[in-house]
């Protein structure tokens, strides 16, 4: 179906694949305001309704092109599309479903192995314009020694709260920040849920101060508006939500959320559920 999509949006798709840009945001998609329903809680049940099934249809059809839409077992039930909305108590947690706090940027997942290579938003409501932090890796100037300690596997990473499958029980791998291409390298950091390795040192524990410090002085507002879908690189560009006043009035902030894996080969044997597409969170974190 994926292969349908108009010429030009599937020319747009695999530029930005190749390109590995770091974010594409997407406009146009038809999204009738009132016919959505209120807006639900997160981890609530989706209302049902044709105009939220056309919207995740077209946000599945998009994601689909650019790879294999996943989710994780233990977050949402391993629902495939999940909402991302304001839920009473979260205010000011680390979780999608806060508000009034700064969700701190991070790369989704970063604690696990398989995750996502891509993650696209798809903006259902966003009444005051509330924007999404944004930087890609390639924008951020890192000095060569700072480089080289982030390109060792120095750092940890615990799960955020967010995955109720993953256990904290056991001490996390040792993990590099930096990986690929030393030219033009990945990206693995979120910082609220890391630090460095037992035998990191000073040094490693300098070199994140640097990093996290560096991003946070390159992080741009994209304010995503309905109709919109932004496509974040997992891999090179990290992202958050700025705070804003939660209405809880039925008319807050909506976004429905999908994650993409370029290759599900790497999960065989990792995966379950009816769509054969979550990702099973308990498996060994090892340091791919
Ligand atoms: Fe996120």
């Amino acid at each position: 179906m994926s292969q349908e999509l108009p010429v030009a949006l599937r020319r747009t798709l695999v530029d930005f694949r190749l390109s590995g840009d770091g974010g594409l945001l997407l406009a146009g998609l038809p999204i009738v305001d009132a016919d959505l329903g209120a807006s639900p809680p997160v981890m609530s049940a989706p209302p049902r309704n044709g105009e939220l099934a056309r919207a995740d249809a077209m946000l599945l059809l998009i994601a689909s092109f650019l790879g294999y839409p996943v989710s994780q077992a233990g977050v949402d039930d391993g629902h495939l599309v999940r909402h991302v909305s304001p839920l009473p108590g979260h205010e000011n947690t680390q979780l999608g479903s806060s508000s009034a706090g700064e969700l701190m940027w991070h790369n989704e997942d970063a604690y696990h192995p398989l995750r996502p290579d891509w993650i696209c938003l798809l903006c259902l409501r966003n009444p005051d314009g509330t924007a999404t932090s944004f930087a890609r890796i390639d924008d951020i100037p890192i000095d060569d020694s700072t480089r080289s300690l982030l390109a060792r596997p120095l750092f940890r990473i615990e799960p955020d709260s967010s995955n109720t499958a993953s256990s904290t029980a056991a001490e996390p791998p040792a993990v590099a920040v930096l990986t690929g291409d030393p030219s033009r390298p990945f990206v693995r950091l979120d910082p609220a849920f890391m630090f460095r390795a037992s035998g990191g040192g000073d040094e490693a524990a300098a070199a994140l101060e640097e990093v996290i410090k560096a991003v946070d002085q390159r992080l741009q507002d994209v304010s995503v508006a309905p109709g919109e879908i932004l496509i974040i690189d997992n891999l090179r560009a990290v992202h958050g939500r700025r705070p804003f006043s939660a209405r809880y009035d039925g008319h807050d902030r909506w976004l429905r959320i999908v994650n993409v894996a370029a290759d599900l080969r790497r999960s065989e044997g990792f995966r379950t559920g009816d769509h054969g597409r979550a990702v099973v969170a308990e498996i060994e974190l090892d340091t791919r």
